[in-house]
């Protein structure tokens, strides 16, 4: 039986970069046989959140994000990963055998020093506690964002590396990525990626006048609507393309590419963009405000995922200190 595992960066407002990306994706896989473990990755958020009632509220934020998207807390463990302190343990074996130069080629830790940031140490180790976090619960499947291929890659050689010096201990993980390209490039408003960083987003749950606004900020040109176009060049489609079914999507294509009296304005494709959004995260958005209003039942549920998650992560623990002649 498969383990699955993932953990979710307690950012806050997730945009429908995240949605399309991870979330899907997360979502789709607590339907397969096997057991679910995902949590919110609060000690990886510590190495750049520096207010403590934003992180608190981000740990809320995501946890409710997820259960209105219909995360379903009977087949998934959902906790938080600070609540499993035998991950920070694990972490430190790890780092005993892992080597300076593979967390020093980390793509995202470069990334970030080439941006002016200045590193702290959790930031350097951040891959080992994410290893960490993959091999305490044995996982197999890892579904992840693109963006995250190295580090499972870099997991992979620490449990190779430990396990080569100390026995078998950890099992090797796998990850796993959103294969539809165009779920896993989601555009920002302005055409460039969507990515909270370009401030170009927008967040899963906009609604009403808000939304109405992040939807007509979506870049377009000045052309009539009678002059034909190529539908695959509008940005405006790309965005349609998440929301809609093949055949109307097409329709629309078609109109758009013959133009004339009959072709759709960019406002026309902008108000079914709109009533799109709305047709998916209408109940979402509505289980999110009761959710919202019962923090506790929250709590509770996240409680309940770690204390699933736990005996395994301690059982990992005791097998790789007993390996290491710790125990
Ligand atoms: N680094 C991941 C991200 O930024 C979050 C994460 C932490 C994670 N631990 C993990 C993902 C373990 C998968 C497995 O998205």
């Amino acid at each position: 039986m498969a383990t699955f595992l993932s953990g979710i960066q307690p950012t806050g407002r997730q945009h429908l970069g995240n949605y399309f990306g991870a979330i899907l994706q997360h979502l789709a896989a607590q339907d397969e046989a096997g057991e679910h473990f995902y949590f919110i990755a609060d000690y990886h958020a510590l190495t750049t959140v520096r207010d403590p009632a934003e992180l608190r509220d981000n740990v809320l934020e995501t946890a409710v994000t997820y259960l209105s998207l219909g995360l379903d807390p009977e087949r998934v463990a959902l906790f938080r990963q600070s609540d499993i302190p035998e991950v920070t343990e694990l972490t430190w074996l790890l780092a005993c055998t892992t080597g300076m130069g593979l967390l020093e080629r980390a793509h995202s830790y470069k990334d970030k020093l080439a941006h002016g940031v200045k590193p702290n140490v959790g930031l350097f180790t951040y891959p080992i506690l994410m290893a960490a976090d993959i091999l305490a619960y044995d996982s197999n499947v890892v579904p992840v964002g693109k963006d995250q291929a190295q580090h499972v890659e870099m997991a992979q050689d620490m449990a190779t590396s430990f396990n080569a010096v100390f026995g078998d201990v950890f099992v090797r993980p796998e990850s796993r990525f959103q294969e539809r390209e165009l779920f896993a490039r989601v555009p920002g408003l302005d055409g460039e990626k969507m990515s909270k960083s370009y401030g170009n987003t927008v967040w899963i749950f906009e609604a009403g006048k808000p939304l109405k606004k992040a939807v007509g900020r979506i870049v377009t040109d000045s052309r009539s609507p009678e002059e034909p176009k190529d539908p695959d060049e509008l940005l405006l489609v790309r965005f349609l393309e998440l929301f809609l079914a093949a055949e109307e999507l097409d329709e629309w294509k078609e109109r758009v590419r013959r133009g004339g009296p009959e072709a759709p304005g960019y406002g026309h494709l902008k108000v079914r963009l709109i009533e799109a959004m709305d047709e998916r995260f209408a109940a979402a958005r509505a289980r999110r405000e009761e959710l919202l209003a019962d923090p506790g039942e929250v709590n509770r549920i996240l409680a309940r995922g770690a204390e699933i998650a736990r005996p395994r992560a301690r059982a990992t623990l005791e097998r790789a200190k007993r390996a290491c002649g710790l125990l």
